[in-house]
């Protein structure tokens, strides 16, 4: 029985929580609620700000709750205590019409058998670490080659498969979810107890902040993104390709064929990588003369932001991107030194999703604020390496207009 459980929860709701689904199943196995999707087509009714959750399955008897953050102006975001992953996001066009702008499931089920990170947290480290394998203060670390011959966001259980635990808060203007978790010593393979923050903010001006905070007790490694894969058309409408992208980067980190960073900052003048302008997404995305789209399937590259200079962590635009037809306008801001744009060059049609339509490549754009792929092994890369004593501090803003 969760009652108990929902007892203590609801002393943080502030409005009347959902009327909560039942949950049925065996313990220890996977349980899926009777919850529906969040339908695409529908308008939340603007009012106050609110928060409230609703009980969404189990994951290893451990309850997983789905939280809804909304604001004032009626932009609404369904966060997961599984894996902090943003399941909808409801943004308005031009003509006050909101659409759910990410791709997921309807069902817990889903995110467990087969989501390639839709909406999640990644960690310890998010993209590729060449070979599984770095070394710090002379130890030499192997994790799981998920990703032959790599390691990828965090390697076979990374933090986009854990249960977080959940707060809830509020004020006049914003609505916030933080998450937390402890990552134990060793898990999978990363030195170090680190205790990692995510919060979650919604504010009135329809920005969807997330910051993220960890502290170690040994010398570690981290990287931390959120994998929100974007379609400003809504989820389930088709490809990206006529989205307007513009990336605040006058260099990107070239990789090798297995999307391994080469060490080289190469400027993406002349290339289907300059973005300084605004694109469509799908421009040059067939440039056959590029053997950096073909060896990514599409764009699947870190952008190195343009900053004053090379310890400079302020919070800078890094990507606006445009639907011409919605009008729905996204700007990303970060403290982070890269972004990484993936197209989704990987949705084969194997699955449908949040509205039951069938994903296939290109249906997505992910802007996924981070440190560069690779650092641990990039000695010429920004450090991702945290100390005890040290507090990693992080923060990317997702903001949603119209034009
Ligand atoms: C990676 C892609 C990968 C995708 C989903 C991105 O961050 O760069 O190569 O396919 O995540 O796993």
């Amino acid at each position: 029985m969760l009652s108990g459980y929902h007892v203590s929860r609801r002393r943080f709701v502030s409005t009347a929580a959902a009327a909560p689904f039942v949950i049925g199943g065996a313990p220890g196995v996977l349980a899926q609620s009777a919850s529906p999707a969040a339908s695409p087509a529908a308008s939340p009714v603007s009012g106050a700000v609110s928060i409230t959750s609703e009980p969404w399955g189990k994951l290893d008897d451990l309850p997983v709750e789905r939280f809804h953050l909304k604001n004032a102006k009626g932009m609404e975001v369904a966060i997961l205590t599984y894996g902090g992953i943003v399941q909808s996001l409801m943004a308005p066009d031009r003509n006050g019409t909101f659409a759910n702008v990410v791709l997921g499931f309807a069902k817990l089920e889903d995110y467990v058998a087969k989501s390639p990170y839709f909406g999640a947290i990644i960690g310890r480290y998010a993209n590729r670490i060449a070979k599984g394998t770095f070394t710090l203060d002379g130890n030499t670390y192997h994790l799981a080659i998920n990703n032959d011959p790599n390691s990828l966001h965090g390697g076979n259980r990374g933090f986009d498969k854990y249960v977080w635990d959940a707060k809830p808060s509020q004020t006049a203007d914003s609505a916030s979810l933080m998450l937390s978790r402890t990552s134990p010593d060793d898990e999978e393979h990363f030195p170090g107890t680190l205790q990692v923050t995510v919060t979650y903010t919604l504010k009135n001006d329809n920005s969807l902040a997330i910051h993220y905070t960890a502290t170690t007790d040994k010398d570690t490694i981290i990287n931390l993104t959120n994998h929100s894969y974007f379609n400003l058309a809504g989820e389930g409408s088709g490809t990206v390709y006529a989205q307007q992208m513009q990336l605040m980067a006058s260099h990107f980190t070239p990789t090798d064929a297995t999307a391994i960073p080469t060490g080289q900052i190469a400027p993406v003048a002349g290339t289907p990588f300059d973005f300084t302008q605004p694109h469509a997404i799908g421009e040059r995305i067939r440039d056959g003369s590029s053997e950096q789209l073909l060896f990514g399937h599409g764009y699947d590259h870190n952008w190195v932001l343009d900053r004053p200079g090379p310890d400079d962590k302020s919070l800078i635009v890094a990507a606006k991107t445009a639907d011409p037809t919605s009008g729905r306008v996204l700007t990303t801001q970060t403290t982070e030194p890269g972004v990484q744009l993936y197209t989704g060059n990987f949705l084969d049609g194997s699955f449908a999703g949040t509205s039951n339509k069938i994903y296939r490549q290109g249906d997505a754009f992910t802007l996924e604020t981070q440190h560069f792929p690779d650092s641990p092994n990039e000695p010429k890369f920004p450090s991702t390496t945290l100390k005890p004593g040290e507090t990693f501090d992080s923060t990317t803003i997702y903001t949603f207009s119209t034009q």
